[in-house]
């Protein structure tokens, strides 16, 4: 049962949980006009402490496709957090005015704080560089939609691991489903966080490092690429040594299987090239319109709504 509950991290829900929101996700995606009138009345408010055009934009997108309403910031300075407001004062706030949250932060564990002093559900829309398990939801139903399974898939996360909060999401949520293997492609500087690692150990999945995209590329079922996260690095010099790192290009792509298909979160800036963009294998743009109907459920089980 989700009603009522916050999503905060990817494994807050089971898989079964999960795996319903995909069924109604795919429900809208055959009938969206089905589900227009299933939030008349309710309200979104979405609170954004740092930017975003696909995060934001998707919630209040599903929001007004179910019929409901959108309240909220994107520019922080604007409200009286600039006046020095703290998040549980906020969200108090907020619960008088709206029927559920999406928050995105640049702290680590904000919207879990604002959840404890929550009386709507909180959604976590990414926190630093933590979580970011909506995306994640778009991610699995892409897959799903796509490959017709989140089972027995070998997967290549590439790129910034250290402070890709999609990627620490996706591989917490992949890893719930069977015979699912991990590549983790990065430079030893970007390399996936101990306790990641430790997660997918304890749960004996099988995974591996390394630094060479090209010497793994034909053997995967799924690239997820990153963006290294600029607004993550204290130093901008090693921001700017390491920030082409990979870029996926054609010729790597000939290299990869017929079955592999790329994603991406976005926004990217030069890791995929943009003539990749036209490969019948490049689903990243696909990924983004899922993340609408992901949304769309979403909300609609945390409000305990149905058609
Ligand atoms: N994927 C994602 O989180 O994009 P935005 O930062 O544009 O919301």
């Amino acid at each position: 049962m989700l009603n009522g509950r916050h999503l905060i991290d990817i494994k807050d829900f089971s898989k079964q949980e999960l795996n319903e929101i995909f069924d109604l996700a795919d429900q809208i995606v055959k009938n969206p006009e089905d589900f227009s009138h299933c939030c008349d009345g309710k309200i979104l408010a979405t609170l954004f402490y740092e930017p975003s055009t696909r995060t934001r934009l998707s919630f209040e997108t599903a929001m007004l496709r179910l019929g409901g309403k959108v309240i909220g910031f994107s520019e922080p300075n604007s409200t009286s957090v600039s006046k020095g407001e703290n998040i549980a004062d906020t969200i108090r706030i907020i619960g008088c005015y709206a029927d559920v949250v999406a928050m995105r932060h640049p702290k680590e564990g904000a919207p879990k704080v604002a959840s404890i002093y929550s009386k709507i559900p909180v959604i976590n829309a990414g926190d630093g560089g933590h979580q970011h398990p909506t995306q994640t939801l778009t991610d699995l139903l892409t897959i799903r939609s796509i490959k017709g399974s989140l089972s027995n898939l070998k997967i290549g996360c590439c790129g910034d691991l250290k402070f890709g909060r999609t990627v620490h999401s996706f591989i917490k949520a992949m890893s719930m489903y069977e015979n699912n293997s991990f590549t983790l492609i990065s430079p030893r500087e970007l390399k996936v966080p101990e306790y990641i690692k430790r997660e997918l150990d304890k749960n004996n999945v099988v995974y591996k490092e390394t630094k060479k995209l090209e010497e793994v590329i034909g053997e995967l079922d799924i690239l997820y690429m990153t963006r290294v996260q600029k607004e993550r690095f204290f130093n901008e010099e090693e921001y700017i040594r390491l920030k082409d790192s990979y870029i996926l290009d054609k010729l790597k792509m000939q290299e990869a299987p017929e079955r592999m298909i790329v994603l991406h979160p976005l926004p990217r800036v030069n890791e995929i090239a943009c003539e990749v963009d036209d490969d019948p294998r490049a689903c990243y743009f696909k990924q983004a319109q899922y993340g609408v109907y992901a949304r769309e459920a979403l909300i609609m089980k945390l409000l305990g709504l149905e058609l």
